[in-house]
């Protein structure tokens, strides 16, 4: 589970240069903002992350928040007792790019919400057992080391600290499709941007790797397992010792 320096840079070009695109299009900032609505429904229904936010005062860090500068945080990060922090490798983008003006400085609002530290989640440094929540949607399959970054994320945590992931799905079927394309057309932008596919149960495996307990995930059923198109995938995680 892990790629080449050069492959992952490759893959970090084509990545900024669409945001770039997304934050001149007012129609894909709206679709970014219902993926991140999405997310937000997930956790919404697992309530064991509610116990979490009436603990009182939490620390909160969303791993790879994008160039937009929303991501889960910004939007829905906001509680008066929440102290969010994001990571991202890209740089947040000017709001002066967004076309529409309000839109525009609802984002430099939203960007309030959380500090911000341009890094690769590989590298980054936060104290062990620092946060009692961290966000990582749509990264996983876009980084170098997947699963040093699902380490580092358990090392960050508390001890009962949840780790919520978002990530691009395949079934079995699409898995042989993409690697097949994969080597006919590895110059193929989907590609470049996507170093790392799996299956809902490979992503699974991973978290458990890593250290962590599922506590709830959102995937395809067994049938589309097998045979559907590519899904998010959300798994809820809780750091247990
Ligand atoms: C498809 S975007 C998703 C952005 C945001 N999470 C969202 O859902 O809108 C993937 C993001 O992962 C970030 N990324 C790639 N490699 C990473 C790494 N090693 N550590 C942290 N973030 C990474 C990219 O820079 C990019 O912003």
């Amino acid at each position: 589970m892990e790629i080449p320096f050069q492959a992952w840079q490759a893959a970090q070009q084509e990545e900024l240069a669409n945001w770039q695109h997304t934050i001149g299009t007012t129609r894909d900032i709206l679709a970014e903002m219902a993926d991140s609505a999405a997310l937000d429904g997930f956790m919404a229904s697992v309530s064991e992350l509610r116990k979490v936010f009436e603990q009182g005062s939490i620390e909160a860090l969303e791993v790879g928040v994008g160039p937009l500068g929303l991501g889960w945080v910004g939007l829905f990060g906001n509680a008066a007792s929440v102290r969010a922090w994001a990571i991202d490798p890209l740089p947040l983008l000017p709001v002066e790019l967004v076309p529409d003006k309000d839109l525009a400085s609802f984002i430099s609002q939203k960007r309030r919400n959380y500090r911000f530290f341009q890094a690769a989640a590989e590298e980054a440094q936060f104290p062990p057992e620092r946060m009692q929540l961290i966000v990582c949607d749509n990264v996983l399959d876009h980084a170098q080391k997947p699963l040093v970054i699902l380490k580092n994320c358990w090392r960050w945590l508390s001890v009962h600290g949840f780790l919520v992931v978002g990530v691009n799905t395949l079934s079995l079927a699409g898995l042989i499709k993409w690697r097949l394309l994969q080597r006919v057309r590895p110059t193929n932008r989907n590609f470049v941007m996507h170093p790392h596919c799996g299956t809902h149960r490979a992503w699974r495996s991973a978290l458990v790797r890593a250290g962590f307990c599922i506590t709830r995930e959102q995937g395809p059923a067994i049938v589309r397992r097998i045979l559907g198109h590519a899904m998010r995938s959300y798994f809820a995680c809780q750091k247990k010792l």
